[in-house]
């Protein structure tokens, strides 16, 4: 047996908090502790990235650029990560060059030294320009793989990935088992695999989600794999790391032996114990195993996701339906990760196609992009069929998706100008306009106001607990209250939509008036002579009208854009004629089988 030192990055102030505590704790609640993680001697650090930049300015009143600052002053010894989702840095959607360069420029100037840089779809494209500035930067970067199983992901494809990472320049290789689904014999296969043919140091992430973590761990290290992330106890488990204490101790006096001091980490242990006593976490998120992961090979959080939409159709009686549904869609996607945002977009077509009884008759604008390319390159082949029918005609782009995005730096510094204290404000405010602006605001008024928290629409900001963790809005819930007011024997439905915040008074956020309609319609289309009246295919609320009373529009045209279980679903229309009533408008909710415009 050969003798190697086994390296440990600690999550707890990154993914631990943000898998178990919904990304909320504070900076406050760190520095207690800090001067003594110091003194571990871990090989580093996990504490910026993923959902920590807009949980900082969305619900906790801190600069997330301050926060970097400030543990960089203490960590004098201890090596600083970041999470980075490539060319969506730490937001949901694809960023220009421009940004990118800028964003990973300014986190290794305030602190970062290891930078790690994933893509959902593992399309290196999307990473490769953060590398690129990263390592010029004199960062050290680590190339990651989206661990998920398919028939499409072998241990060859996973290999071919990280040997293109390691060629664009890549210091380290990562595998981010965001699910839980990597298991102890497979984790063996593929880190010897790596570690043969790829020659770069391999560092293991994995959820302890299905209960397999911990023992991937030891297969990992009997193979040879250099470092593995865990968390501080209390911060451990459940959908988090498993345990740096307990890892630490299952290899003391053996050849993989850490060196770490288990007094010294039960110190560190015994602070967190503290602190996670601030925060209610849901059982089903701290212990536990869940079994769906084992069942379905579909990530926990992604269930949990589609159950709680399903709630809101009053369908959840659907759920084994759409679980089968899934597989079937990620297949004709060509078999995504199912990881932020492809679980979102995967999960709620599924819905779709279940609820709307025939597949595919409502396809989502998230769908539409994946199928034209936007997202990236799917790691298998997309149904063709699909595909022609969806884009109608329409090629899919084969470039980088990012490179039909404009510079957005310049224009995003001018918009934000009167609020700008740092030039890193520029970026805050390009990533998350909404958070942001919220922010600078109450940061102008020296933080009188509260943080606003959920308000913002910033999406796909996901609700519940999708697989990395990210379960922003614990702390708040809405409630939507209808009546129904009658006005000359026309019914109008009223909904009040009220966000109730914790220690605080309820707000009313939105309401909205809609023409009760007269008898439900079930189909999509309702044609009364020469006029054809356009109906809600499913619940939903109105995102955009794109037309007025008086267009002329063709068969297939665009009328609205309606938001579904997340996701915005185009309303075109079924015939070519004049748009002679438009029923419903911006912002109202609407009901399946509800009249929205007609056209004649
Ligand atoms: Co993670």
């Amino acid at each position: 047996m050969e003798s190697s030192k086994l390296l440990i990055t600690d999550t707890s102030l990154r993914d631990g908090h943000q898998s178990l505590m919904a990304t909320r704790m504070k900076t406050e609640e760190m520095l207690p502790v800090v001067e003594k993680m110091n003194e571990v001697g871990y090989h580093s650090l996990e504490v910026w990235g993923g959902a920590t930049f807009d949980s900082c300015m969305r619900f906790l009143d801190e600069d997330p650029w301050e926060r970097l600052k400030q543990l960089r002053k203490i960590f004098t010894k201890t090596k600083l990560q970041m999470l980075l989702r490539g060319q969506n840095l730490v937001g949901y959607r694809h960023y220009p060059d421009d940004l990118v360069e800028e964003f990973v420029k300014k986190a290794i100037y305030n602190g970062i030294d290891i930078i790690r840089v994933f893509d959902a779809l593992n399309d290196v494209r999307n990473m490769q320009k953060a590398i690129e500035v990263a390592k010029a930067e004199g960062a050290h970067v680590q190339g990651t793989l989206s661990y998920t199983t398919s028939p499409v992901h072998d241990l060859n494809c996973f290999v071919d990935t990280a040997i293109t990472l390691k060629h664009l320049g890549s210091d380290s290789i990562c595998i981010k088992d965001m699910a839980g689904l990597l298991s102890p014999y497979h984790a063996y296969e593929l880190i010897k695999k790596l570690k043969e043919t790829v020659g770069l140091p391999v560092q293991l992430h994995c959820h302890y989600t299905s209960g397999m973590a911990s023992m991937s761990y030891l297969k990992a290290v009997e193979a040879g794999v250099d470092i593995v992330d865990t968390a501080t106890a209390p911060l451990a488990l459940g959908t988090s790391q498993p345990p740096t204490d307990t890892i630490v101790a299952a290899l003391k006096d053996t050849p993989y032996d850490t060196m770490l001091d288990i007094n010294l980490l039960s110190e560190v242990s015994n602070y967190f114990k503290s602190v996670r006593g601030n925060y209610q976490i849901p059982l089903d998120i701290a212990l536990g195993v869940d079994t769906n992961v084992l069942n379905y090979q579909i990530p926990g959080g992604m269930i949990s996701n589609l159950a709680s939409q399903l709630e809101e159709y009053n369908a959840t009686h659907r759920l084994e339906e759409v679980l089968k549904e899934v597989p079937r869609v990620r297949k004709e996607l060509g078999y995504p990760p199912l990881v932020t945002p492809s679980s979102q977009i995967v999960g709620s077509q599924a819905a779709a196609n279940v609820l709307m009884g025939e597949r595919y008759q409502v396809v989502s604008n998230e769908v539409k992009n994946y199928l034209k390319g936007l997202y990236g390159k799917p790691p298998g082949t997309i149904d063709k069929e699909l595909q022609k029918k969806v884009l109608q005609g329409e090629e899919p782009i084969t470039c980088r998706p990012a490179d039909l995005l404009e510079p957005g730096f310049e224009q995003a510094r001018r918009e934000i100008e009167d609020y700008l204290e740092k030039s890193e404000d520029v970026l805050s405010y390009a990533l998350f306009p909404n958070a942001a602006r919220d922010y600078f605001e109450r940061r102008k008024s020296g933080f009188k106001q509260q943080a606003s928290g959920d308000k913002n629409h910033e999406k796909p900001e996901p609700k519940g607990k999708p697989a990395e963790g990210s379960s922003a809005g614990r702390d708040t819930h809405t409630e939507s209250r209808s009546f129904k007011v009658t006005v000359d024997d026309q019914s109008y439905r009223v909904q009040v939509e009220e966000v109730v915040m914790v220690n605080e008074q309820p707000q009313v956020t939105s309401a909205s008036v809609s023409r009760e309609p007269d008898s439900k319609e079930t189909s999509h289309q309702a044609q009364d002579g020469s006029s054809t009246t356009v109906n809600a295919p499913m619940p939903g609320s109105v995102l955009d009208v794109v037309v007025k009373e008086g267009d002329q529009v063709n068969e297939g045209d665009q009328l609205m854009v309606l938001e579904a279980m997340k996701m915005e679903n185009e309303i075109t229309s079924p015939v070519t004629g004049k748009v002679t009533r438009v029923i419903t408008a911006k912002g109202a909710s609407v009901n399946s089988g509800e009249p929205l415009a007609i056209i004649d």
